[in-house]
């Protein structure tokens, strides 16, 4: 019996399969219920005792060498058709991943920043939350002012100093602070208001807030500026039409309509029959606010505005409920995925 043992043992440790049907083959031979180990063991029983010892290690071994053959050369071929050099059909097509897109909110204040950029606007930013003085003292804001109401401000409970800014113009403050003129930069971050949220509200949203200040800045400069952003916006046609305002920041103050982008300035239900829609409000900065950032108003002028960047993406693509915007319902993402 030893004799047999060391011939299978050989035979195992030189067995080369060349492919699955061999290794399946090889498995049914040694370790198959009918095999040659199975039939070992059987005859291993029946030998007297005084052989046992010796021809039960030989057995042992040959039963590892069979179970750790078959075991490396199965994983050789699991690695070899996993690998592209099997018959795979490279040229078939992949099945679709499902791709990320960008929130409609980033790719539109990137189309803002861009266009801005264009003319040499720089982009800054400035932190959410933010003390009094740059929301609304700074900004001429008198002590009562019921925009600095409960109603309207989300103010820190232990620091009634802090509040979440509830527009972009507190950056204004912050880089006429930290730079000096020629300031020429856009603004982009999200503002807090206290509203309850419905189609129409919520309590968070976007603004890009725009700041030109240099000598002799005039309303025309701001003028042209905001017919340049329309129309690179919306479309060459765009015509814009400013009305007086008031913002306790700019003087004179103006809120700016453009041709309705919808019907042309026909008259529709986005317009109200009007054929304008309102998209920002602007003006000359006021003197007071230059002092309060120590810029000399007799030396500097600028203008300034503010738009909410969902009013905007709103009128370009006729998203009507403003809550889509923070639901990430895949289904609204997805509408663009190729828009660029
Ligand atoms: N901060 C204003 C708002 O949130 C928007 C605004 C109006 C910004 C006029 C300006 C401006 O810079 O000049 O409604």
């Amino acid at each position: 019996m030893e004799t047999i043992i060391k011939q299978h043992l050989a035979e195992v440790e030189k067995t080369a399969a060349l492919n699955e049907h061999d290794l399946e083959q090889f498995r049914i031979k040694y370790l198959g219920k009918n095999g040659i180990l199975n039939q070992l063991f059987e005859e291993f029983r029946a030998l007297p005792s005084d052989q046992k010892r010796v021809a039960g290690q030989m057995l042992n071994q040959l039963k590892i060498a069979a179970n750790e053959k078959y075991t490396s050369l199965k994983s050789e071929f699991e690695a070899k058709s996993t690998s592209a050099t099997d018959n795979s059909d490279l040229s078939l097509n992949v099945s679709s991943a499902n791709y990320g897109a960008r929130h409609p909110m980033s790719l539109v204040r990137n189309e803002i920043l861009q266009i801005f950029s264009h003319i040499g606007f720089t982009v800054e930013e400035g932190p959410e939350i933010e003390d009094d003085w740059h929301i609304f003292s700074a900004l001429n804001f008198q002590a009562d002012h019921p925009a600095r109401d409960m109603q309207d401000t989300f103010f820190i409970e232990q620091q009634p100093d802090i509040a979440l800014r509830t527009h972009t113009s507190s950056v204004q403050v912050r880089l006429m602070q930290n730079q000096k003129p020629p300031l020429r930069a856009i603004m982009p971050g999200r503002v807090y208001r206290n509203e309850a949220i419905s189609a129409r509200a919520h309590c968070f949203f976007h603004q890009v807030e725009g700041l030109y200040i240099y000598k002799k800045v005039s309303f025309a400069d701001l003028k042209q500026t905001l017919l340049y952003f329309a129309k690179e916006m919306f479309s060459v046609d765009t015509r814009i039409r400013l009305r007086p305002s008031y913002f306790p920041f700019t003087e004179p103050s103006a809120e700016m309509d453009i041709s309705c982008s919808i019907c042309g300035g026909k008259g529709c239900n986005m317009c109200k029959k009007t054929g304008w829609v309102e998209i920002l409000g602007c003006g000359m900065v006021d003197p007071n606010v230059l002092e309060n950032c120590s810029i000399d108003s007799n030396e500097y002028s600028g203008f300034a505005f503010g738009m909410g960047i969902e009013r905007i993406t709103n009128l370009k693509y006729a998203v009507k409920d403003l809550r889509l915007f923070s639901e990430n319902d895949i289904r609204f993402l997805k509408q663009f995925q190729n828009v660029i």
